[in-house]
């Protein structure tokens, strides 16, 4: 099997400096110094509601979330309001779903107004924009994946907090967010398995390399024939090695809040 592992792990996005991609956010625009948790907790990168608080919800929701007529009754206006009106609070919008599911950042309605879903009732927030940085989402996602801790950063299973895909050209990067960085040692040939499916039947993908970032793995796929119609990455999974995070807990793949399970992402070509 031939894989590449290019140069893994950088400890903290800060330590990029200035003038390099990770400072960017999706416009391609400097992020905010603010939005780093990176600064505050060299040790665990795990992020906390107080970091939360200090730079997103305190520093931009208040502008309309604060006192009694918060709009939809939602106070993000300390840190226990932020705590006591989000965590396992029934969104007004939508009623069958928790403004924040602990452990379930999909799940959460608090997600899908941040990201601008397709299915949110009302409008993207923050209302009117600027709207969050993808860092900064991730921030709030990996926290609810954490289970949404009061305090601290939370005991809950390290899992897959997000995954996303690009093609270019006969290439396709995948990018899974893990809700804790993982230690990069336990990423190796033995710990990932990559499959295209063509109409003629499934081939396994044996040209990919891997660049762990902290708390994202970036796994490029090279050379994905024409015809395939379909990718898949599978890890974690019994037949793989475990991917360990930093604290030595295997990853819970299959999130059933117990270490270990499998974990795959499909995607359509
Ligand atoms: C300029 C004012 C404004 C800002 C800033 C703002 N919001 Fe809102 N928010 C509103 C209004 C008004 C509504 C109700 C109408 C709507 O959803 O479009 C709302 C609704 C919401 C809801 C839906 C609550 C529910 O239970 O249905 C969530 C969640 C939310 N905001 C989160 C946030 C977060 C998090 C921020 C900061 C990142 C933020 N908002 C910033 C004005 C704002």
């Amino acid at each position: 099997m031939k894989i590449f592992l290019l140069l893994l792990v950088v400890a903290g996005l800060a330590a990029c400096g200035a003038g390099s991609g990770e400072g960017l956010n999706e416009q391609g625009l400097p992020t905010s110094s603010s939005s780093g948790s990176s600064s505050s907790s060299p040790s665990d990168d795990a992020v906390t509601l107080a970091q939360l608080q200090q730079n997103i919800f305190g520093a931009i929701c208040t502008n309309c979330h604060t006192g009694a007529n918060a709009p939809r009754g939602l106070r993000l206006d300390s840190e226990e309001n932020s705590y006591a009106f989000l965590v396992n609070r029934t969104a007004d919008e939508i009623p069958t779903l928790m403004r924040v599911n602990p452990g379930k950042p999909d799940d959460s309605y608090l997600i899908k107004k941040l990201d601008g879903a397709a299915d949110i009732v009302g409008a993207r927030m923050p209302l009117g924009g600027p709207y969050l940085s993808q860092e900064q989402i991730d921030q709030v996602r990996s926290w609810i994946a954490n289970g949404a801790p009061r305090t601290g950063t939370g005991s809950a299973t390290t899992k897959v907090a997000r995954a996303s895909a690009q093609k270019i050209n006969s290439q396709v990067i995948v990018d899974l967010h893990f809700s804790r960085p993982l230690q990069f040692e336990t990423i190796t040939p033995d710990s990932i398995s990559v499959f295209y499916s063509t109409l003629d039947g499934q081939k396994t993908a044996t040209d990919f390399s891997l660049l762990l970032i902290d708390q994202i793995l970036h796994i490029t796929v090279n050379n994905i024939p024409t015809q395939a119609i379909q990718l898949e990455v599978l890890i974690n999974d019994s037949e793989l090695h475990p991917l360990l995070d930093h604290e030595h807990r295997a990853l819970d793949g299959n999130g059933d809040e117990n270490q270990g399970g499998g974990y795959s992402y499909v995607y359509a070509l």
